[in-house]
């Protein structure tokens, strides 16, 4: 039996560019960034041409790139470094937990409003400017959604945020495979990207910090990051995730089309399946689907028997049965939450992967349909 893998959205593979550098520079690199031995300055050379990396990729410049260590870093760096004590701030009912749960912890100090979305789980604009406040320092939207592939307006909300002085941040961590990500083009003063989720390493992250605004680091330590974010550099996650961004922005038009054909042929089968809903965005490469009266878990326990790794939606929360927040928050049932089912893909899924689902699906729901 061959395993299938579709839960890109959770994590992905390593790319080979990645694991040639870490068995030939990476093997060879010895030195901390910062020390001034020829070790020291061999590190800080990689970790620079990282950063140039990533700066292209999002053609932004080398100063305005802070390596973290995830996502959830550069989220909560973000919001925390940004804001200060009595700012009022809006937030997507739909964030991921990185953004969310510092949101809500910060709202101890700082005014918290949650920015509602519509029934297609998107912030419509008319919306955040009857939200926003005169004291509104910040607002955060992430660009596509890790549970359903929906597409924010981030021209648009980035356009008001511009015009009315508010700073701008955006989780791109789903995004940065298929979109032409350059934040300053777009009114983006924040944003977050992760590593492992496009073929580099787990542990690797950056936020891009717009020139000129000021962050306040959240770790007590060194200077590194230009006093960002303390602690020594993780140059081997840095080095493959300017490997991975540069990949993404070299392919991303053919494998937003490549992807895109993988998914209408995955959702093309699919809606063919009785009780089968689609809730899937437009992002070409997560197949989000509801199917009538049964649970997530009991799904992916099924698809898991035969080699078919799928997701519930976020990968922090898919060993508990939470119901999906983004769900929830477009008006479904806590029932009908619990019935998201995620496929995502990424640079090694195939026809036959899709296909393979195909194939078990049917009998997986109608065995489950008939001892539910
Ligand atoms: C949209 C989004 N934001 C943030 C994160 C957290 O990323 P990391 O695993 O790098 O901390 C994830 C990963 O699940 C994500 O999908």
């Amino acid at each position: 039996m061959r395993p299938v893998y579709l839960d890109y959205a959770a994590t992905a593979p390593l790319l080979p560019e990645v694991r040639r550098w870490l068995t030939e520079a990476g093997f060879e690199t010895a030195g901390n960034p910062s020390s001034l031995h020829r070790f020291g300055r061999q590190a800080r050379m990689e970790l620079e041409q990282a950063r140039e990396r990533c700066a292209a990729a999002l053609k932004a410049r080398v100063e305005e790139i802070v390596f973290t260590s995830g996502a959830t870093e550069s989220d909560n760096l973000a919001l925390s470094g940004a804001l200060a004590p009595g700012d009022h701030f809006l937030v997507s009912a739909v964030e991921h937990p990185a953004v969310l749960e510092r949101a809500r912890w910060l709202a101890r100090e700082h005014r918290l409003q949650i920015l509602p979305v519509d029934a297609r789980g998107l912030v419509a604009p008319e919306e955040l400017l009857r939200c926003l406040r005169p004291d509104t320092r910040l607002v955060s939207v992430m660009w596509v959604n890790n549970e359903l592939g929906t597409i924010q307006p981030i021209a648009a909300l980035g356009a008001i945020c511009r015009e009315h002085g508010v700073l701008f941040h955006v989780d791109a961590v789903q995004a940065a495979g298929f979109l032409d990500l350059s934040p300053e083009r777009l009114g983006i003063d924040l944003l977050s990207l992760s590593g492992h989720k496009l073929g580099g390493l787990s542990g690797s992250g950056l936020l891009y910090v717009r020139r000129g605004l000021r962050l306040a680091s959240q770790l007590a330590g060194g200077g590194q990051e230009d006093h960002r974010r303390a602690g020594t550099p993780n140059l081997s996650g840095a080095a493959s995730l300017g490997l991975a961004l540069e990949r993404a922005a070299t392919n991303r038009a053919n494998e937003g089309a490549r992807l895109g054909g993988l998914k209408g042929r995955l959702e093309r089968g699919l809606s063919r399946l009785p009780g089968a809903l689609r809730l899937s965005g437009a992002a070409p490469h997560i197949s989000a689907w509801r199917f009538a009266g049964l649970r997530a878990e009991a799904i992916l326990v099924r698809l898991d028997l035969e080699g078919i790794a799928a997701s519930s939606g976020s990968a922090c929360s898919s060993h508990s049965l939470e119901p999906s927040h983004v769900l929830q928050a477009m008006g479904a049932s806590q029932e009908e939450a619990l019935g998201l089912v995620r496929f995502s893909m990424g640079w090694q899924s195939k026809e036959q992967d899709v296909d393979r689902l195909l194939e078990v699906l049917p009998n997986t729901l109608a065995e489950l349909a008939v001892t539910r």
